[in-house]
Order: C-alpha cells, then sequence, then structure tokens
C-alpha cells in the first residue's frame, strides 16, 4: 500500500514533536513537511526544534527544512495534523480544508462549532458523519476533524463506559495538569517548582463543555449535546508529562464497586475493532493498589505508549447520589493530543473518509 502524504503544523512545539515521533515511522502515513512560524522557517529540524523527547529525535527528520506555515508548505499532503495556537488555526485550518486538505487538529479554535467533528474514537465515532455535513454547508473539498483538549479525553474516556452501563446525571471533577500541557516555554519554572496553580485560562470551560458534544447524541445533521452537569476545577501541578483527574460522579442507577471497575476493563471501540496502528489493545487500564494512578507511570501506559488511561482508587462517594469516585490519569501530549489526532486519521482512513 502507497503511504499517506501527510504534515505536521506547529511541528516545532510540545505536540508537534510528538506528532513527528509518532509519523516519523507509520505503516500508513508518511511525513513530508513540517511547518512552524516565521522563527523557525528556513531552519533544519534538528536546529528548530528544542527536542526533549526520548527517545531521540529520528535521523531521518533531523534536515527536513522546517517551512512556514502556508498552503504551499503543504500542498502535496493529503492530511494535515495540526498542533497550532488557537488564533492561528483558525485562520490556517478552515483555508487548508477548503484547498482540499483533510486537517486533524488539536487546537480549539473549530472545537465548538455545529459541523466539526469533536471524536474520540472510541466514545463517539459516529460522529465522524458531521463532515459530510461540514462539506455541504462550507462547499470545501476538505475537512476540519478535532480532538477535545487534553483533560477532556482522559476523564471521558473513562465516562463512557461508566455513561452505557450506569447512566451519568452529574460529574464533578479536579484536575492535576502537567506543565507540559502548557506547550513548551508555557510555564515559567519560578512559578511552578515548589507549586500548584489554581488557574488554567480556558480550561475549565472547555473541560465542561467539550463533553457534553463528544457524549452527545448525533439526530440528522446535528449532535444533541449529553444531558449531564459537569463542574471542573483545573489546576497546573509540577509533573512534566500526564495529566491526572479526580472524579466524582453521580450516577443514574446505584453500583457495586466491582461492576464499574469491570465495565472500565471490558470497554473496547473502534479503533480496537479496527486494529487501528495506534489503538492500543486496552484504552482503559485499571489499577488496584491505593496508590495508583500516578502520572509517573500511567504516562506511558498501554501496548502504544501513552495511548491509554489509567483509572485507580474507584470508591462510593456518599456525598453524591449513587456516588462513585474514581482517579484517571493519562498522557496529555499523546493520548491528549499528538496520539488522539494520529487515531482519528487512521480511523477515517479505515472508514474511507480519506
Ligand atoms: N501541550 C498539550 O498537551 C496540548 C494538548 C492538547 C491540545 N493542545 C493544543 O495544541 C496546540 C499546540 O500546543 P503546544 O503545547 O504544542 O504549543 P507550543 O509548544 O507553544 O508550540 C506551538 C507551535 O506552533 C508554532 N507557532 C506559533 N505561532 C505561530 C504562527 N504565528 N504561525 C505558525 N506557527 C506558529 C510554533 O512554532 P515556533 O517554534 O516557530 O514558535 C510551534 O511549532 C495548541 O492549540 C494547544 O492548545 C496542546
Amino acid at each position: 500500500m502507497a503511504k499517506i502524504p501527510v504534515a505536521v503544523l506547529g511541528a516545532t512545539g510540545m505536540v508537534g514533536q510528538r506528532f513527528v515521533q509518532l509519523l516519523a515511522d507509520h505503516p500508513w502515513f508518511s511525513l513530508e513537511a513540517l511547518t512552524a512560524s516565521e522563527r523557525s522557517a528556513g531552519k533544519p529540524y534538528a536546529e528548530a526544534a528544542k527536542w526533549y523527547l526520548h527517545p531521540p529525535m529520528p535521523e531521518h527528520v533531523k534536515d527536513m527544512e522546517v517551512l512556514p506555515t502556508s498552503g504551499e508548505s503543504v500542498e502535496d499532503a493529503e492530511v494535515v495534523f495540526s498542533a497550532l495556537p488557537a488564533d492561528v488555526a483558525r485562520e490556517v485550518e478552515p483555508a487548508l480544508a477548503e484547498a482540499g486538505h483533510v486537517v486533524a487538529s488539536n487546537a480549539s479554535a473549530l472545537r465548538m462549532e455545529e459541523d466539526v467533528p469533536l471524536v474520540i474514537p472510541e466514545v463517539n465515532p459516529e460522529h465522524l458523519r458531521l463532515i459530510e455535513v461540514q462539506r455541504d454547508r462550507r462547499g470545501w473539498d476538505g475537512c476540519v476533524v478535532t480532538n477535545p483538549n487534553c483533560t477532556t479525553i482522559i476523564f471521558v474516556l473513562a465516562l463512557k463506559p461508566i455513561l452505557d452501563s450506569f447512566g451519568v446525571r452529574r460529574v464533578l471533577v479536579a484536575t492535576m495538569q502537567a506543565i507540559s500541557g502548557a506547550g513548551y516555554g508555557g510555564v515559567p519554572s519560578m512559578t511552578i517548582q515548589d507549586n500548584v496553580i489554581p488557574f488554567i485560562a480556558k480550561e475549565e470551560e472547555k473541560s465542561q463543555t467539550e463533553p457534553l458534544k463528544i457524549l452527545g447524541r448525533l439526530e440528522g445533521d446535528e449532535v444533541r449535546p449529553a444531558q449531564i452537569k459537569i463542574s471542573a476545577s483545573c489546576h497546573r501541578v509540577p509533573v512534566l508529562d500526564g495529566h491526572t483527574v479526580a472524579a466524582f460522579v453521580e450516577l443514574e442507577r446505584e453500583a457495586e464497586v466491582g461492576d464499574v471497575a469491570n465495565v472500565l476493563r471490558r470497554f473496547r471501540g473502534k479503533p480496537q475493532e479496527l486494529e487501528l496502528p495506534t489503538a492500543p489493545e486496552r484504552p482503559i487500564i485499571v489499577e488496584e493498589g491505593q496508590d495508583r494512578p500516578q502520572p509517573r507511570f500511567a504516562r506511558w501506559a498501554g501496548s502504544v505508549p501513552g495511548m491509554s488511561v489509567v483509572v485507580g482508587r474507584i470508591r462510593r462517594d456518599q456525598a453524591l447520589e449513587n456516588g462513585i469516585k474514581f482517579l484517571v490519569s493519562g498522557n496529555n501530549a499523546i493520548r491528549g493530543a499528538a496520539g488522539a489526532s494520529v487515531l482519528n486519521a487512521e480511523l477515517m482512513k479505515a472508514e474511507n473518509l480519506l
């Protein structure tokens, strides 16, 4: 099978580097172009990207020239993965979709637009049907498909099987978010060392609204938001990679802790059924130890490292009706960002949407 040519926008940043890592040796996609800002354009990738990841930068991308972010730079790419800041994405992504590219985006700019799919492949693959609606309404040959914010992906993966089995009325979440979630140079070390920052701009709004769209029902040409009340309090903590969420859930029906653990353990979705290259065998790993999950270990969980989330400390919550509470932790830059977009593109390819 000939590989599909792809490009990464914002390739020098935190998420961009993860894209490069995941796509450098991908069985279906061939990485043809890397773009960033004017600051980086014209430089070899090895010079422009401050690579902080393990393993080291793949040899064959080191000499690739970083291109300016424009239609011309990615004209040969069928799929364009976007790790651009939201304000830049708002201009660039629609123009590329209009020019015929499939844009798989991490940016928040278009996520909540009615005709833009906001997809976690294990949770709401059927929402990809909005691509047709988007093309009809906007007259585009290409399309924009988005993945949620990094915190949302991690806790909604755990919420989905619970919702399907027991119903969910209300969810309270308190997040402990890694510094890599703020991007390269996002939080000064003097601010985050020995500290917890009790505010992340726009994060609570995203964590309260995106899940309702993802868990909503596709009816005709639109998504009816899920009828769940969500309250989020979001915090930055001195962890490099891996967001952890404490979730307190009011169920519609009473459930035993063991039954909740079992539905989480058994959960599989379309990516597992289709054996997509970036799909972990188990999207959710349940750990029994009282001291789990911890981001230091959970960030690499899964048969595809970083693509599973880890749930632990499932217990009853006496303060809520039919209440349960648990912690869930996952890799914000892989399952929460680049890996999420790559999995979306793999699903589109498998469903003949590319
Ligand atoms: N980090 C996460 O865990 C995470 C998770 C989910 C979603 N996201 C979203 O993903 C996107 C990228 O986040 P990040 O953490 O990777 O940010 P980042 O580390 O700050 O990287 C931003 C990237 O965008 C490029 N860029 C900045 N201004 C640009 C411009 N005017 N034109 C073209 N390119 C420009 C930068 O290039 P230069 O190097 O040349 O400046 C860099 O490659 C954001 O929308 C973010 O909200 C991030």
